[in-house]
Formats: structure tokens, sequence, C-alpha cells
């Protein structure tokens, strides 16, 4: 009958690093907070906020030395000499000015380029001789009339008068229905009207 293994013949047959006795385990450590650190990021926090109050309390001062100025297009103008406009309608202050120069039988005159529907801009269509309202289709002949669609009345025209240097002064303004009333109560202006016979 074989013998039971002894204690030493276990310790023979198990590795080395088994029977090496293990180091006690170190504590957890636990990062320390350096209060010098919190107490400075605390600081920073205080200063940036302060100083973007300060900013801010700055641009509502300096805002009282702008003007609050609406930049709108002039409503008096010159647009050179009568004889550089040539019978028929000219678009050229459409975009700026937001009118047509025409010249007719009778003379030139000025359209204000609103329509008299809800006030939108309508456009001159050269091959059919006419303004076209875009919003609602309502269409005027080269002198204003409203001919189709439902604008109620003629387009205005500007009050017109020549300066000292014989250039046309436009008034937007001062706007005249088509048989050359007054169509809003402005100030009179003191020469001329509608139409110029030059
Ligand atoms: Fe011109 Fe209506 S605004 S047709």
């Amino acid at each position: 009958m074989a013998d039971a293994p002894t204690t030493a013949d276990a310790q023979k047959q198990a590795p080395a690093s088994a029977l090496r006795p293990r180091p006690p385990k170190s504590p957890t450590r636990v990062p320390k907070l350096d209060p010098l650190q919190g107490e400075l990021s605390r600081r920073a926090f205080v200063w940036h906020g302060m100083a973007g109050f300060i900013t801010l309390l700055t641009l509502c001062f300096m805002r009282f030395f702008f003007p609050r100025t609406l930049f709108e297009p002039k409503t008096r103008f010159t647009i050179g000499y009568p004889s550089d406009y040539g019978f028929g309608v000219d678009t050229k202050w459409q975009q700026k000015f937001r009118i047509w120069v025409c010249r007719g039988a009778s003379g030139l005159f000025v359209i204000y380029a609103r329509c008299t529907h809800l006030g939108c801009t309508p456009d001159f269509k050269p091959a059919e001789n006419k303004f076209k309202c875009p919003c609602h289709g309502s269409g005027f002949d080269t002198e204003g009339i409203n001919y189709e669609g439902p604008a109620p009345k003629p387009l205005l025209r500007c009050h017109l008068e020549l300066d000292p240097t014989g250039q046309v002064v436009v008034d937007t303004l001062n706007l005249y229905d088509y048989e050359g009333n007054k169509a809003f109560k402005g100030v009179a202006p003191a020469s001329s009207g509608p139409l110029l016979a030059a």
C-alpha cells in the first residue's frame, strides 16, 4: 500500500511563486484635494463673471453715443437733366429710389413704383409696354393707369421741380394722383408739380 503524500512532498511539487509570501495590500489611496487649487478656480470663475458683467455694462453705456438711425432711401433727390430722358419709360432708378421716369406727349413725369392694390413693386414689361405687378397680376399702362387685376386706381406720381442748375428734383413724399391732385396731405411743395413740360 502506497504512503499518503506528506506536507513536505506537497511543498516539493508546488511552484516556487506559490510558496512566496505575498506582500500585504497597501490601502487604497484617496487623492487629496488641493485646497489652494480649488480656491484658485473659484477665483477665476468670479473674475470671469465680473469681466463679462463689466463688458456688458460698457457696451450698454457706449450705445448712448450712437444715434438710433434708420438708413432709408432718400425721399428728395436729383435725377439729372430733363434732356437725359427720351420718350418712353426709364427704369434706371427703380432699385435705388423706387421710381420710373416717363416721358409722354405732355412732358416728363415720374411714377412712384408702388402698386395701388397692396403696395408691391410692379415691373416694367417693355415687350408689352406696361407695368405688371407680380403679386396679384394688376396691370398699368405707361401712364400708370390701371386696366387689369385688382388695383383700384392708377399709380401715383411724384412731385417734380427744377433746381437752380436745371436738374430735376424728385420728391417721393409729395405724391399726386393721375389727375394731378395731391394724394397725401404733406407740406405743399414750393413750385411745379407732377409734370414737367421740359
Ligand atoms: Fe399689386 Fe396686389 S399688390 S396686384
